[in-house]
């Protein structure tokens, strides 16, 4: 069902993998709630081709884009201000990388090169995203710009690894760049702490299955889908929600804030 929310809205998303992906179906719900698109993922992430049939069905051009390199996010600002003869109003982060979690060493024995290059990637990137935008105007006013998180920036899940730091240096940019470009230009800018999602990066992570039927089992409304996720962020980018910024707003089914469920107690007293 579409409600036209974004009727009129031009958007950036980054991080389209495969059907799989939380980006991929948000920009089909964006698509659908009437917004003009750009797609951008890491240009070896675009040699799989999968984009493709994202961008045809959501009728959008797709550049390339690898969010370590300063002269590659200037050059996607650049392109979508032509594209769409003006800024955008919302953009999506949707992007995590970790060489240590990839090579299966532990986070003690962290290499650190490669905890760079996954800091790099998965947090300094919307730092950034944004400093481009702010530098190209590139972003209208009251726009919004929503990155994808998880609750291991506030809490130790031992498998997530160095993506914890990562995770809680991303929050961190959300907040402190949402200050700066609130009042330079009413821009918000929020995270979305999202369930595990069977999805490539999600299942990257050692021990994912007991995870997330462990999640399951511990949040109310059970795990929240990437379709319930690509709702979510509709609403963030809608005008619904223009007076939210620099917050990190669980979208888990009540996982965050529940100290245990009965079905956790059961399984114990087994
Ligand atoms: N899947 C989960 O369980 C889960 C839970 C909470 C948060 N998240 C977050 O959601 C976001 C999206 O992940 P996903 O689960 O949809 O997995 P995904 O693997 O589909 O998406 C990750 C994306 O990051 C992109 N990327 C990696 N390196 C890049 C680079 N150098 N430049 C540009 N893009 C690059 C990949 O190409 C890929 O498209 C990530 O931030 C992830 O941490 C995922």
């Amino acid at each position: 069902m579409s409600y036209n929310l974004l009727k009129g809205k031009k958007g950036i998303i980054f991080g389209a993998l495969d059907e799989k992906s939380i980006a991929w179906k948000t920009a089909i719900r964006c698509h659908e709630e009437g917004a003009q698109l750009l797609l951008t993922n890491a240009p070896v992430a675009m040699r799989m081709g999968e984009i493709n049939k994202l961008a045809e069905a959501v009728n959008a051009p797709v550049i390339g884009c690898d969010v370590s390199s300063n002269e590659d996010v200037t050059n996607l600002m650049t392109k979508a201000m032509e594209h769409f003869g003006g800024g955008v109003d919302f953009i999506l982060h949707s992007i995590g990388m970790s060489i240590n979690v990839r090579k299966g060493i532990t986070y003690t024995e962290n290499n650190y090169d490669f905890t760079h290059k996954g800091l790099d990637i998965s947090a300094l990137s919307l730092h950034r995203v944004l400093q481009s935008a702010m530098k190209l105007d590139a972003i209208n006013e009251w726009g919004s710009v929503v990155a994808l998180t998880y609750i291991a920036a506030q809490r130790v899940f031992p498998d997530y690894n160095d993506m914890a730091d990562n995770k809680a240096m991303l929050e961190s940019i959300a907040r402190n760049f949402g200050y700066n470009y609130g009042v330079k230009k009413h821009v918000r800018i929020n995270t979305i702490s999202q369930s595990p999602t069977r999805t490539t990066a999600g299942s990257g992570v050692k021990g994912f299955d007991g995870f997330i039927n462990y999640a399951e089992k511990m949040s109310p409304l059970g795990n929240a889908s990437a379709e319930d996720c690509a709702n979510y962020c509709v609403m963030m980018f809608s005008d619904m929600t223009r007076m939210v910024t620099m917050q990190n707003l669980f979208h888990d089914g009540g996982f965050s804030f529940t100290g245990v469920t009965k079905e956790v107690i059961d399984q114990m007293e087994k």
